[in-house]
């Protein structure tokens, strides 16, 4: 949480000691000046008097003041302690020192000063408060609420003490506690935003999620461009999702999705939900059921009503919608399309509609069912978009936009001549995403080095997976705005690890080893400052994605290769810190690799790996037991076809198969068939990675995972996780992900 600023300075307020009583003449203009606002004629004075007597301290202590109202803290540190030296009695001096000493992050210094201010003036509200906000900042959370209360003793409505009271409150994990001095401080100053913003983590914090999201929502009413309300709310939404439909929920979600700090494919979840709600999309989902589907969908009607919707649009090339009804509808409205396309040709707003389609089809990786009726009509629409081209465009685009909805462009011979017309939106959005940005993929794969050669042969079958279905095809990732150093992000939440035996280093080195396309490797050079990372991946496809992605973003400090794990024995460098996540089970011998980026580890250095979990993956175990028994290909058709059988068993209440569907994996193609079809997986439990860590020689950190209610703590023991596990064998769904580390002898 963000820290509150200490109170203003003010010149007016001090109190006279009996030494200025009778100020002279320049002092007494230089103080009429200061409190007119006039800074400059004031520092003028100030300076004049000190001309004919350099330490008289009131002209020492008011320039400091000025020096601090200007935004000059080191100046103004310097001349208050001047004055006080000279006067130590000095009213309001050292009240105006602590504020000096806040505004130039010396918290430590500040508490120094403001003690001695309470102690000087023990009525003055303004040190106590400052004093707990000092405090606070060195992390004295106890002492900080006493003087927050000593403040509220002498004034109840102290608005800063009733704030930082309840921001303390919620950080040290008091939420129900903070909750009525927030509310009373948002009735002291109802347009106040940040308070707002508090109320809405308190509220979280203590289970009130509605109230939570409405005072979000209040705080953003009042401070639209405030980035870190923003980032909070997303933060809030990621895990929470609304139960209802509004239009201006709606638009606070379509600048969520354009906003730099958000990751769209995080908020989709919530995203969805607000638009099931939405009358419209109520209605046409119930119509698109399947029981249905073959009658009468009203396909050019949902597109119209559809088109409509801002947030449908956007939410639709942000990411995969990970949802079985927003499928089943757009499935139904695709189908439709497509075959009354010769009577009903799209226009208008419809074909915003058409072109969101078909970047989200492309980014699902064409994960829809597809009729065998559509499959024959999609050559005639081939032909028709191969005219439009031909012609120059001449024709409408709406035949081309369809195609790419079952389709990626760049498989048609005349791909590369569409790209080259100067087009019309929506189609040159959905030509940049379906022609143009794999182009460039194609042109980076021979500029990828190679480091190791791929010659086992399940790095073979598994690299061959990749390059057909690079993992994952992603759009946006949001930017963490808190770039810091490796040290800070070990000793702070979620991590808290105390390493006093091991010296972060200021600039780390990091493998990240198996970085698919590009997620994890941007991710974790943008958490750690000044990171210096190598990605390697065996495939090329998904490192060429990877590299796209990292240009466009404008990242400088990731070096992508091509590598096989199992080959990197040989590589001169070593590292301060290895992630490999969602990778070492996809190895014939897990172990050996594990070594192999173990013995890559500097001495003391740190690794993060995340792998498969046998108890929370049972529902995958029995998918991949359908695959085997029905024969389904981990060809696009096959996919599509386990994923349609899988989702009719869940809707008959088959608990497996709604539990495969209830992984966002499942709704794209490489990702489902990472989840279900992949060539080499290896599940484990607890008591085996105990077991690999102690061959190892590795030590056992903490998990990186969201805090839950009556789980062990993140750095308990594995052997009380295991027991919690067996309880609750969901806790891993998202895999086993901990952090380890290597002896420093
Ligand atoms: C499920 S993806 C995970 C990607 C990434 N770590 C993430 O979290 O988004 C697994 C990746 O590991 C890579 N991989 C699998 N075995 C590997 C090996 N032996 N050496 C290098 N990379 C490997 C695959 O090519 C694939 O891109």
């Amino acid at each position: 949480m963000k820290k509150s600023k200490p109170r203003k300075a003010k010149a007016t307020t001090r109190r006279k000691s009996p030494a200025q009583n009778a100020p002279s003449p320049i002092l007494a203009q230089a103080i009429q000046c200061h409190k007119a606002g006039d800074l400059q004629g004031a520092e003028v004075a100030y300076r004049q008097v000190l001309d004919t007597d350099p330490m008289q301290p009131d002209a020492l202590h008011m320039l400091g003041v000025i020096a601090r109202q200007s935004g000059r803290a080191a100046e103004a540190i310097e001349l208050i302690s001047k004055a006080l030296s000279a006067q130590p009695t000095l009213a309001g001096g050292w009240y105006n020192l602590g504020n000096a000493y806040l505004d130039n992050d010396e918290a430590k210094n500040a508490v120094a000063s403001f003690e001695k201010s309470v102690m000087s003036m023990p009525r003055h509200v303004d040190s106590r408060l400052n004093l707990g906000n000092a405090l606070r900042q060195t992390g004295q959370m106890d002492a900080a609420l006493e003087n927050y209360r000593a403040a509220l003793h002498l004034d109840t409505k102290c608005f800063g003490a009733l704030l930082n009271m309840g921001i303390t409150l919620v950080e040290i994990d008091h939420p129900q506690d903070a909750l009525p001095l927030l509310e009373r401080a948002a009735s002291i100053d109802i347009a106040n935003a940040t308070v707002h913003n508090t109320l809405a983590i308190a509220y979280r914090a203590a289970g009130r999620i509605d109230a939570a999201t409405d005072s979000f929502r209040h705080a953003l009413s009042l401070a639209p461009d405030q980035t870190s309300i923003w980032a909070a709310f997303a933060n809030h939404l990621e895990t929470h999702s609304p139960n209802a439909y509004d239009d201006t929920l709606a638009r606070n979600f379509e600048k969520l999705l354009d906003h730099p700090t958000v990751t769209p494919a995080r908020l989709a979840r919530s995203v969805i939900a607000t638009l099931v709600h939405h009358p419209d999309v109520k209605e046409l989902i119930a119509r698109s059921a399947p029981a249905q589907t073959k009658a009468d969908f009203p396909g050019t009607r949902a597109a119209d009503a559809l088109a409509a919707q801002p947030l449908f649009l956007k939410a639709l090339k942000s990411c995969p919608l990970a949802d079985s009804r927003i499928e089943q509808l757009l499935t139904a409205a695709r189908r439709a399309m497509l075959l009354s396309h010769s009577e009903d040709r799209a226009q208008g707003q419809r074909i915003n509609f058409l072109a969101a389609l078909s970047i989200q089809c492309f980014i699902n990786e064409y994960a829809y069912f597809e009729t065998s009726e559509e499959t024959q009509a999609i050559p005639a629409l081939a032909n028709l978009a191969a005219r439009a081209v031909s012609d120059g465009m001449s024709l409408p685009m709406d035949s081309i936009i369809l195609l790419g909805c079952y389709r990626p462009l760049s498989q048609y011979p005349w791909a590369e001549a569409l790209a080259k017309i100067d087009l019309p939106a929506p189609l040159s959005e959905v030509a940049q995403e379906q022609i143009v940005n794999p182009a460039a993929e194609d042109a980076l794969k021979g500029a990828i080095p190679v480091l190791t050669a791929v010659s086992d042969a399940v790095s073979q079958s598994v690299r061959n997976q990749y390059e057909t279905n690079p993992y994952p095809r992603w759009m946006r990732l949001g930017a963490n705005p808190d770039h810091r150093n490796m040290a800070d992000i070990l000793k702070d939440a979620p991590l808290n690890l105390a390493l006093g035996d091991w010296a972060a280093p200021d600039r780390p080195e990091i493998l990240v080893a198996g970085c698919g396309t590009g997620q994890h490797a941007i991710a974790t050079a943008l958490r750690f400052a000044e990171a210096e990372v190598t990605a390697i991946d065996l495939s090329l496809a998904s490192l060429a994605y990877a590299e796209r992605k990292t240009r466009e973003m404008g990242i400088r400090n990731i070096r992508y290769a091509q590598a096989d794990i199992l080959e990197l024995s040989g590589l001169d460098q070593r590292f301060d810190h290895i992630e490999s996540l969602g990778v070492l089970h996809h190895l014939e011998d897990p172990l050996k690799g594990w070594e192999i980026l173990t013995n890559l580890l500097r001495p003391g250095g740190l690794m993060k790996i995340a792998l498969y979990s046998e108890f929370a993956r049972q529902d995958v175990v029995y998918g991949r037991s359908l695959i085997a028994n029905q024969g389904y290909e981990a060809t696009p058709d096959g996919i599509r076809h386990c994923r349609r059988a899988i989702l009719d068993r869940a809707l008959s209440g088959d608990a497996l198969a709604a539990g495969i569907c209830s992984y966002t994996d499942y709704y794209s193609l490489s990702e489902c068939r990472d989840l279900l079809f992949h060539v080499q997986e290896h599940r484990y439990s607890l008591p085996q990675i105990e077991k690999a860590l102690t061959t190892l020689r590795l030590e056992f950190l903490c998990f990186e995972l969201t805090a839950l209610p009556g789980a062990p703590g993140a750095t308990d023991g594995l052997e009380v996780w295991h027991d919690y596990e067996r309880r609750h064998p969901e806790t891993f769904k998202g895999m086993y992900q901990f952090w380890c580390r290597k002896p420093i002898d």
